[in-house]
């Protein structure tokens, strides 16, 4: 199969890439012209092609005569993007890239589109599993540009036949991003990465400014971790899963006729509690934690893949505590320096 990946220099289109080569598939690889994880990809097999998905004439070549299409390039809440950003990638991006494969892939077998469990925002207030089933109610501009590309998709599948399947991941990191504090997931529980994230938001809601003044009120300006627990106390269950487990998961959802038209969580095979994730990674690193009171601690968030397990070849192999462990070895392999 000949399956084009776009975002591939990305955090899961990486490990996609590598697995597609690794089975023996074609992998056309496109992203940002300036991204080194993509052109790596060229010595491991990969056809590279570069463009931007809001230069549309940039994805002819893209979309040229693939089987699949596992879309995955998009503007991220990590990157403290503006909601136009959200609104021209994700949601004109997307209608780029289906359009452009309508057009210049007349034989593509599957459009795997990559929403996320941000569609469900709204719904969250629930102890149980978030499943398919819930209500799409995002409740901000990434989540809402992410419900409307899935919509674009099914109407391209319903208007022009374009077979699609959608997968929706929580969280998801490599391992090392748990540990580093200068990390886009290391900001949820180093103090003063925190702090230094808070400080420089452009707009930020009056519950995180309130937070950053908690925050600042906990640091003595040496490094600590924060557990971030409701105003009882009570911590959350999260839901966190690794970029290969994603991958394996996208890569599940390509081929079967059953999965058209479908969604699919994807993440861990179970939640944990907040704070005893920031407890785990105090021990492995010798760092104290705080605990943080406050309004802004997440509810419960327990996106359930159980669907995709029992439907398709997806086994979330790594838990957030073996993630950990790894990237703990791996430090300790490169004698403290990130990997
Ligand atoms: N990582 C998560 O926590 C998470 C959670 C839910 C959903 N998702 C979704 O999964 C997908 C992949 O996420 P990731 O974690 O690998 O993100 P990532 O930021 O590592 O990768 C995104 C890729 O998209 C590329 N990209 C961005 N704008 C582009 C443009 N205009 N043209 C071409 N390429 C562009 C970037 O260069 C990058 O390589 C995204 O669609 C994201 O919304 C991620």
């Amino acid at each position: 199969m000949k399956v084009l990946v776009t975002g591939a220099g990305g955090r899961i289109g990486t490990h996609l890439c590598h697995l597609l080569l690794a089975q023996g598939h074609d992998v056309r690889a496109f992203g940002v012209v300036d991204d080194p994880n993509l052109l790596a990809l060229g010595p491991a097999g990969a056809e590279v092609v570069t463009g931007d998905l809001e230069r549309p004439e940039t994805l002819t070549d893209a979309v040229s005569g693939v089987d699949a299409v596992c879309h995955l390039a998009a503007a991220l809440t990590t990157h403290d993007v503006s909601d136009d950003r959200y609104v021209d990638v994700n949601l004109r991006g997307t209608f780029n890239v289906l359009e452009a494969a309508r057009r210049g892939a007349p034989d593509l077998q599957r459009f795997v589109y990559t929403s996320s469990d941000a569609v469900y925002w709204s719904t969250a207030a629930t102890d149980g599993p978030i499943d398919e089933t819930h209500a799409l109610l995002p409740g901000t501009v990434y989540g809402a540009t992410k419900v409307g590309a899935e919509l674009l998709c099914r109407s391209f599948w319903q208007t022009y036949g374009i077979p699609f399947t959608t997968m929706r991941p929580t969280a998801t990191a490599n391992p090392a991003e748990l540990i580093r504090a200068d990390s886009v997931f290391g900001r949820r529980w180093f103090l003063q990465s925190a702090i230094s994230w808070y400080s420089a938001r452009v707009a930020p809601s009056p519950v995180e400014t309130s937070l950053l003044t908690a925050l600042l009120a906990a640091d003595d300006g040496t490094e600590k971790l924060f557990a971030l627990v409701n105003p009882d106390g009570v911590s959350s269950l999260s839901s966190f899963g690794d970029a290969r487990d994603a991958a394996a998961g996208m890569r599940a959802m390509i081929e079967p006729a059953a999965a058209i038209g479908e969604a699919f969580n994807i993440g861990p095979a179970t939640p944990h509690s907040d704070r005893e994730l920031v407890e785990y990674i105090g021990e492995r690193l010798g760092l104290p934690v705080v605990e943080i009171r406050h309004a802004a601690a997440r509810p419960t968030w327990n996106i359930s893949s159980q669907k995709a397990q029992d439907r398709l070849d997806y086994r979330p192999t790594r838990s957030v505590f073996t993630m950990i462990d790894e990237a703990v070895a791996q430090l300790a392999a490169t004698g403290g320096r990130p990997a």
